[in-house]
């Protein structure tokens, strides 16, 4: 029996930080020994919030390396560009037809971005029309472009084109993957086939991994600036840790913890044994916890995930050879079953030879 497929993918904006790695990396690692996985670097996205083509084509070759450097094992798992495959920029074109400008102004992902790249707040009281009279009546030169408004189609067409059954994406990615489904339901219900499967998310625990970052609240995030990065020096890691917020420590014991100290015992949970887990956790308890000892701690358990990470990272993109060959073993896969697609809906929408 086949396997079901699983498809997921990273937009190269930068290097991957510890959140990337628990709510994306490592679950692709362990999905690979099991499912027909299809891993991917999401270039064209990106091309819809970057400007720079230097800093792309960098950060392209560097997230491949992080790929291969925690562990996704080419032979097992399909690695490969976006743009290497342009069948799918063809189906993203005729998936268009089928989509609308509404849904998709709609979409929540949307809205943050264009306010984001335009330099407009979040109004309390977030109505439709508001939002339509900023976005179209912006006087500024900043645009938000086309692309973004279409970045759930490409997504769709991402997962589509592959036949996914399985998609493993962080919470901030579950809208875009309900648009996909009903994307799927309307191609098939409006053509009277079956052509595409209704792809859902994929979690190994009830509740999505969340990493918070080092500055004291919310999770960590490439725009937030309170990341650790995977490919961090040990010595700029340390520092980093060493300055994270913390509050003025117990008062009494059995206190209530605070987030930023709450932020710091998730993270020692992500990376360190439960027996010095609960180590620190009794030393908070009886007030006897010194936040600096904390931090050393963690400091060191991360560096125990991230170094080897670093070092083969800096390997890897030294193997120019090594990462074409591993992309256009990638390249094959993800082009053969998105050309079959691809054939299946242009004969499907009318877009046949005479
Ligand atoms: P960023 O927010 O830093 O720009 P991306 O949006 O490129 O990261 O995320 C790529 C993948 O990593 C997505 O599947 C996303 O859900 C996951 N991810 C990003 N940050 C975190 C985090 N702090 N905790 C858990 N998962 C995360
Ligand atoms: N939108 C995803 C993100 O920002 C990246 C992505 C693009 C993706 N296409 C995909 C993820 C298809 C899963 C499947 O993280």
């Amino acid at each position: 029996m086949s396997k079901d497929i699983v498809l997921s993918g990273i937009r190269p904006t930068g290097n991957l930080h510890l959140g990337n790695y628990y709510g994306a990396l490592s679950k692709f690692v362990k999905l690979q020994n099991d499912y027909d996985c299809r891993f991917f670097i999401a270039d064209l996205h990106a091309l819809t919030t970057s400007t720079d083509p230097d800093a792309l084509h960098q950060s392209v070759r560097g997230i491949l390396a992080q790929y291969l450097a925690a562990g996704i094992d080419p032979e097992k798992a399909a690695i490969f560009v976006q743009s290497d495959v342009p069948e799918l920029s063809e189906l993203y074109l005729l998936m268009n037809m089928h989509v609308g400008i509404g849904e998709l102004m709609r979409t929540a992902s949307f809205k943050d971005k264009a306010r984001k790249a335009l330099g407009i707040k979040t109004p309390e009281n977030d109505s439709e029309e508001a939002f339509e009279q900023q976005i179209i009546g912006a006087s500024t030169n900043k645009r938000v472009n086309a692309g973004l408004l279409t970045y759930p189609t490409l997504m769709a067409v991402d997962i589509l084109a592959q036949k996914a059954r399985w998609v493993p994406v962080g919470k901030d990615q579950l809208q875009h993957l309900e648009l996909t489904r009903r994307f799927a339901r309307r191609f098939n219900s409006f053509y009277g086939v079956e052509e595409f499967i209704e792809p859902e998310d994929f979690q190994f625990t009830d509740k999505p991994v969340k990493v918070p970052g080092l500055d004291g609240s919310g999770k960590m995030g490439k725009s937030e600036g309170n990341c650790v990065y995977l490919i961090d020096e040990p010595k700029v890691l340390r520092k980093k840790v060493m300055r994270a917020v913390t509050d003025e420590g117990p008062q009494e014991p059995n206190s209530p913890v605070s987030e930023p100290i709450a932020n710091l015992f998730s993270l020692l949970e992500l990376t360190s044994t439960p027996e010095i887990v609960q180590q620190f956790k009794d030393a908070y308890a009886d007030c006897s916890i010194r936040y600096g000892d904390l931090k050393k701690q963690l400091a060191e358990d991360i560096l125990k995930v991230t170094d080897p990470i670093r070092e083969r990272t800096a390997e890897i993109l030294k193997d120019e050879a090594y990462m074409r060959k591993v992309l256009a073993r990638g390249a094959d896969i993800a082009r053969a079953q998105a050309s079959e697609t691809l054939r299946e809906v242009r004969h499907i929408m009318g877009i046949r030879k005479i």
